[in-house]
């Protein structure tokens, strides 16, 4: 295809503005998609992301569209909208010439239109403007125009008003993307570059690998080479998606399509990465690549120890389609064998358990997320602790740094307050409040990153009534006053239970596990004290009174059925004890005091 037909863009929205639908909608308008093949989300295919109405991964199609006679091919990339998966948003916008910006005419701008956004605009690209869901009683696309043009400049008269669910206005924005949005440049006879925005594990066909073509050609057959690690491989199959895959016979200047070179693993095919000929290779990658890398960290363990294979061959599996998940095996008192894994953050973690939990049919414990850091000790001596359990013992601490993240809530200016008063308690630092329009504030913060992973984002809901929006981007490290809090059984630290807290949250952490574990740890044959320590300080204790009932004296010697029943129930459940020193404590109580049931 002429370079000067073709159009790349994306839709960038906050989630729930109506991406997914719009897309959808576009597929059938170019009649790539026949209606009666139309399933909601079309683009969304992994079964989670349906349900949950969030995209995780991000595909590309390709329709055809034409404007005074000529025909268009218009590549749409679909982006993720959630910040843990920013690195991707960034790659799939870079993939771009233009975006349209999309936002709820019944919600206005939220935080991660806003994101979003910025990063399109550090990627040069030409923004549309675009109010959705104007059909909705509730939309007052006047307001919400003026919001966006103060925002980005123009006039609200050159906001397009569409409705991705009546298919409203959907025609005049795809001629809009044809006439603003500028064609793909490259030179066509330059060895091939070609950016991997996306990369996804099939079970049939092994990792497809989503390119965006800058310069050169790729051919069927033809060999290539990943320019960061230097691998080649074969080319099985090239082609485009619309939307389902159709081979050609090569990819040329600004063309967006995929390919198939029989790896089965997404890190052989990484997001970023510059692919090119093999026998011609380009002297120089295309800017930004890098290794995304985890800012939180879990165990997760198997309930029932003999599922522990399953466990791994699932993380294995999974590993194939999702490069930035890490794990490495652990093993803890409390919880017995598992695996300390490392998630781009909160929403990460929850769709890998998730996904554990439904396509592996497992029942799995996960200990409290934790971020990593940096632990440097009296002599000198640094290390990166992602596990409470190595935090340096020995020697006297010299300094910890922790992550730190600068996020930005919009809400209201009603929630202010509330919204203040939370970050203040999480250790955040106010650095800006603004008004966007009328009535909805900006708040700018810097916050620890390890105070997010900690039921924040619930909070900040519960706060605001759900109306304030969040999002967060690293910004460094800093040191903090943070101390590790161990949980002590008869003197015994219990693995699971200990976490690197802030000093002044050390008294509330300790309490709170003491009390949980007491009432969940059943009376032993001797008293049981529970301890929280800093070191060996002991900041917190509580105890388990001994018991002295034999269970069998209620049987009085006759039944001897009734008897054996009752041992044989004991058996059973000593088989689900673990032992901390000479305490017994049934699994279900480590399980439920980390769960905070
Ligand atoms: P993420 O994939 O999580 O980013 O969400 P999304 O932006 O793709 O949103 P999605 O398309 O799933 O739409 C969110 C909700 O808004 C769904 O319940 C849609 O039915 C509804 N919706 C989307 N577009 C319109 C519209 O034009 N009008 C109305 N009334 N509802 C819409």
């Amino acid at each position: 295809t002429d370079p000067a037909r073709i159009r790349n863009f994306c839709i960038i929205a906050h989630i729930d503005h109506g991406k997914s639908t719009l897309a959808d909608r576009m597929l059938g308008i170019t009649g790539i998609v026949a209606d009666r093949d139309m399933r909601a989300q079309y683009l969304d295919r992994m079964d989670i992301e349906r349900e949950r109405g969030i995209t995780i991964k991000s595909q590309a199609v390709r329709m055809p569209w034409q404007v005074d006679g000529e025909t268009f091919a218009l590549n749409m990339i679909d982006t993720p909208g959630h910040v843990d998966f920013s690195y991707e948003v960034s790659r799939s916008l870079a993939a771009c010439e233009g975006a349209i910006l999309l936002v709820d005419a019944a919600q206005g701008i939220e935080a991660q239109t806003l994101a979003n956004l910025y990063l399109a605009l550090e990627n040069d690209l030409e923004i549309i403007p675009v109010l959705n869901k104007i059909d909705l009683p509730a939309a007052d696309p006047e307001k919400y125009a003026r919001e966006i043009a103060q925002l980005i400049g123009g006039d609200p008269d050159d906001v397009l008003r569409v409705s991705g669910k009546t298919g409203m206005g959907v025609e005049d924005l795809l001629d809009r993307v044809v006439q603003r949005v500028p064609a793909p440049v490259g030179v066509a006879d330059a060895p091939a570059r070609a950016m991997i925005f996306d990369s996804v594990y099939d079970s049939y066909r092994g990792v497809v690998t989503y390119v965006r073509m800058v310069d050169g050609k790729l051919d069927p057959r033809e060999r290539i080479q990943m320019m960061s690690t230097k691998a080649t491989h074969e080319i099985l199959e090239i082609g485009v998606s619309s939307p389902e895959p159709k081979p050609t016979k090569g990819l040329g200047v600004g063309e967006v399509g995929y390919l198939i070179t029989g790896v089965k693993d997404v890190r052989q095919s990484k997001v970023g990465d510059t692919v090119t000929n093999s026998a011609k290779p380009a002297s120089d990658a295309l800017p930004g690549y890098t290794d995304p890398l985890p800012m939180v960290f879990s165990g997760i363990y198997p309930i029932d120890g003999s599922d522990y294979p399953v466990l791994r061959e699932a993380l294995d599996k999974l590993k194939l389609s999702d490069a930035a998940l890490q794990y490495e095996p652990e093993t803890s008192v409390a919880l017995g064998f598992g695996f300390r894994c490392g998630f781009l953050g909160l929403l990460h973690l929850e769709i890998i358990t998730e996904r554990l939990r439904r396509e592996f049919d497992l029942d799995l414990i996960t200990t409290a997320p934790s971020v990593p850091y940096e632990v440097t000790t009296e002599d000198r001596k640094t290390v990166t602790v992602t596990n409470p359990s190595e935090y340096p013992t020995g020697a006297k601490i010299h300094e910890v740094l922790e992550p730190i993240v600068s996020a930005s809530i919009l809400a209201p200016k009603d929630y202010v307050g509330a919204i203040m008063e939370l970050c203040q308690s999480r250790r955040g630092t106010m650095k800006s409040m603004d008004y966007l329009g009328e009535d909805r504030v900006e708040l700018k913060y810097t916050l620890p990153l390890g105070e997010i992973v900690f039921d924040f984002f619930d909070q900040l809901k519960s706060k605001t009534q759900g109306y304030a929006s969040l999002d967060y981007e690293p910004a460094g490290e800093a040191p903090g006053d943070l101390v590790k809090v161990d949980i002590l059984l008869q003197g015994e630290a219990v693995d699971a239970f200990s976490a690197i807290v802030h000093k002044d949250k050390a008294y509330a952490y300790g309490t709170m596990m003491a009390q949980r574990l007491r009432e969940l740890i059943p009376r032993q044959q001797f008293e049981v004290p529970i301890q929280a320590a800093i070191g060996a300080r002991i900041i917190a204790r509580e105890s388990i009174r001994a018991m002295r009932k034999d269970v069998l004296a209620k049987c009085y010697g006759g039944d001897i059925t009734r008897k054996r029943k009752l041992l044989e129930k004991q058996k059973e459940g000593k088989k689900r004890m673990k032992m901390v020193g000479r305490v017994e404590v049934p699994q279900e109580a480590f399980i439920a005091a980390l769960s905070g049931d």
